[in-house]
């Protein structure tokens, strides 16, 4: 009988996804969940057959190239796959794949959460709370924004956007979107499609963020654009960091253009750009998109199911490149 394929796993997956991972595989796993550098990670990989890496472990064309010729897949537990130079794998005929569509309730939630954090001020009264200093209640005490009957534009209407703007609808929002391509009208659901994203900005009460990070995408919402969302907007970017030019977004949160920004992903995550993390019109959350028990699994198993795909001579359900 054949051996079991090796496979080198980035971090410490849940204990069901772990416990499989034995079952089928030889897995090398992180019980300490270190985020190893690209020359342990490499290291690591010179026997294996397969990487199952989350997003903290970045595979750029460098990395990719120094990959031993027996690893033929990289099964990432991740729906975003922008660590990962896709172009370079495919040079090379190493499969990859990710995990869409099973954490997109999870991140729709926090995009909710992201909104409300940034519109209701909850840093601001989390913060004053846990310093013992709430004094009084008063009609003007912490107003924030309510999003209510609000404008919810979306960029980037893939399963995430789609989720969150089904949510929205519970919150009475309108939804408008930015997306590559029109939706058909069923997914479309009555949301107003805007060709251009500059269409889209100008009738944002609420902008959120659900493209994916790319040479393309990369500070989507620069100064200029942020200047064309309406005076006090509310930025949601649960997406990639990537996507946000953070002095632009700084500089409109200080001057008060913008009332507030919701976010859980940063440009050099997990270092938070000091000038975010001093605002209190900032809701900040570590990159917790799809961290619910629930989600985290159905990842390692989806991830799994394209290993196993893979192994077994068929085509893998997610592959990407
Ligand atoms: C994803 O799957 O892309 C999430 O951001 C976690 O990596």
């Amino acid at each position: 009988m054949a051996e079991k394929p090796i496979v080198v796993v980035g971090r410490k997956l849940p204990p069901s996804v772990e416990a499989r991972l034995a079952r089928d595989y030889r897995p090398k796993l992180n019980p300490d969940d270190r985020l190893y550098s690209t020359e342990e990670l490499l290291a690591l990989c010179a026997d294996a057959d397969a990487i199952l890496p989350c997003h903290t472990e970045h595979l750029n064309a460098e990395a990719i190239a120094r990959l031993p010729a027996t690893l033929r897949i990289v099964a990432n537990f991740s729906v975003g796959v922008d660590h990962c130079d896709l172009a370079a794998a495919k040079a090379r005929g190493i499969v990859v794949t990710n995990t869409p569509d099973v954490l997109s309730d999870a991140t729709a939630e926090i995009a909710i959460l992201c909104m409300l954090g940034a519109a209701r001020r909850a840093s601001e009264g989390a913060r004053l709370i846990r310093a013992g200093q709430w004094k009084t209640w008063s009609p003007a005490f912490m107003v924030g924004t309510q999003v209510t009957g609000k404008r919810l534009g979306i960029v980037g209407m893939g399963r995430v956007g789609q989720t969150l703007a089904r949510r929205a609808r519970g919150l009475d929002m309108e939804v408008h979107y930015h997306n590559r391509r029109r939706l058909a009208p069923e997914a479309e659901a009555g949301a107003v499609y805007h060709q251009r994203l500059e269409e889209l900005l100008p009738l944002s009460d609420v902008l959120s963020l659900h493209c994916p990070a790319n040479p393309e995408t990369l500070d989507l919402m620069n100064a200029e654009r942020l200047a064309l969302l309406p005076e006090g907007a509310i930025l949601v970017n649960t997406a990639r960091g990537a996507l946000i030019d953070e002095d632009a977004l700084i500089a409109a949160l200080r001057s008060g253009r913008l009332a507030a920004a919701g976010l859980d992903v940063y440009k050099n995550e997990p270092a938070i750009h000091p000038g975010l993390a001093a605002l209190d019109n900032a809701f900040l959350l570590p990159h917790v998109g799809s961290a619910t028990k629930e989600t985290r699994d159905a990842m390692g198993f989806r991830a799994l199911d394209n290993l196993d795909a893979f192994f077994a001579g068929r085509e893998p359900g997610d592959r990407v490149a």
